[in-house]
């Protein structure tokens, strides 16, 4: 029998999920189907609870619904109460259950594709909305010597920082105050790569070993990563391998199988997404 999976967004046009769970289906012979969803801003309970009615076993949550997905489950991962959002539900008998796979497949990707270790490195973490915050968690677990936030609006900066304090050496700054740093992994997890734009970064904080990671993936460099290979970093990363590694962990929690990414990586370059 199919089992059927889905992702909740809005707009759901552009998911490039349906394409990454039909691959990793087909890759691992499992018997599933997986759909993009639409969802009206004041409906997201209603699609989730009808989804699941209807039999569903679980989903992605994209944007402006993962904080919402958040407080809608009756229960939470330790990582997912971390991030303070939910990317994943998995339908159990006793309830759903709201993951957040963003961080962990950011850390793969990073870690693992990129081959960059974050354990003792310095690392800037760009930006302090949802897409930061789901990410400290992780990043923190991977040990690195000092992880650096920075937002526009410092004061953001400053109470992820507080709220990570426990979990590792982690502090703010303002984008200003950065200047005389270098940093061996920069992420942006701003969106103002959305708007063609990037935070005002001082120069001279990539060094010729550094990585630039972009979480915003589509045509061509953004900003940023024009900025970073100026200013002479050496390795550069859209956010496709955080994308299908993200979707990786899902479908390993919703079917006890871990797909091969770099195949579906390759597809979606290929593919010019
Ligand atoms: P998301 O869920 O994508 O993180 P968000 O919660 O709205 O979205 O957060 C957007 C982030 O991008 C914030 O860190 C924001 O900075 P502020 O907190 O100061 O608003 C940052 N951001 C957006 N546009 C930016 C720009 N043009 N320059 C610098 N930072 C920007």
């Amino acid at each position: 029998m199919t089992d059927h999976y889905c992702v909740f967004g809005n707009p759901i046009g552009h998911s490039k999920s349906p394409l990454i769970h039909t691959a990793f289906a087909r890759q691992t012979d499992q018997d599933i189907q997986y759909t993009a969803r639409l969802v009206p801003h004041d409906g997201f309970a209603l699609a989730v609870h009808s989804f699941i009615k209807a039999g569903g076993r679980g989903a992605n949550i994209t944007v402006p619904f993962k904080e919402e997905a958040f407080r809608l489950v009756p229960y939470r991962t330790p990582r997912a109460e971390l991030a303070g959002a939910v990317n994943t539900l998995v339908v159990t008998g006793s309830g759903i259950v709201g993951d957040n796979t963003d961080g962990a497949g950011l850390l793969h990707d990073i870690t693992l594709n990129l081959g960059c270790p974050v354990d003792g490195k310095h690392v800037l973490l760009l930006g302090a909305g949802g897409a930061a915050r789901g990410v400290i968690g992780p990043l923190l677990d991977a040990q690195p010597e000092m992880l650096v936030i920075a937002n526009r609006t410092v004061s953001k900066a400053q109470a992820l920082a507080r709220h990570f304090a426990r979990l590792g050496k982690v502090s703010s700054s303002a984008y200003s105050e950065l200047a005389g740093q270098s940093f061996d992994i920069i992420i942006n997890a701003t969106s103002a790569s959305l708007g063609g734009e990037m935070p005002p970064l001082p120069a001279g904080l990539f060094s010729p070993h550094s990585l630039a990671y972009e979480m915003m993936y589509g045509r061509g460099d953004t900003p940023f990563i024009t900025f970073g290979k100026g200013q002479g970093a050496a390795r550069f990363a859209d956010g496709i391998g955080m994308l299908v590694e993200q979707a990786a962990e899902a479908f390993f929690i919703w079917r006890g199988v871990r797909p091969q990414s770099a195949p579906v990586i390759n597809m979606l370059r290929n593919a010019d997404v």
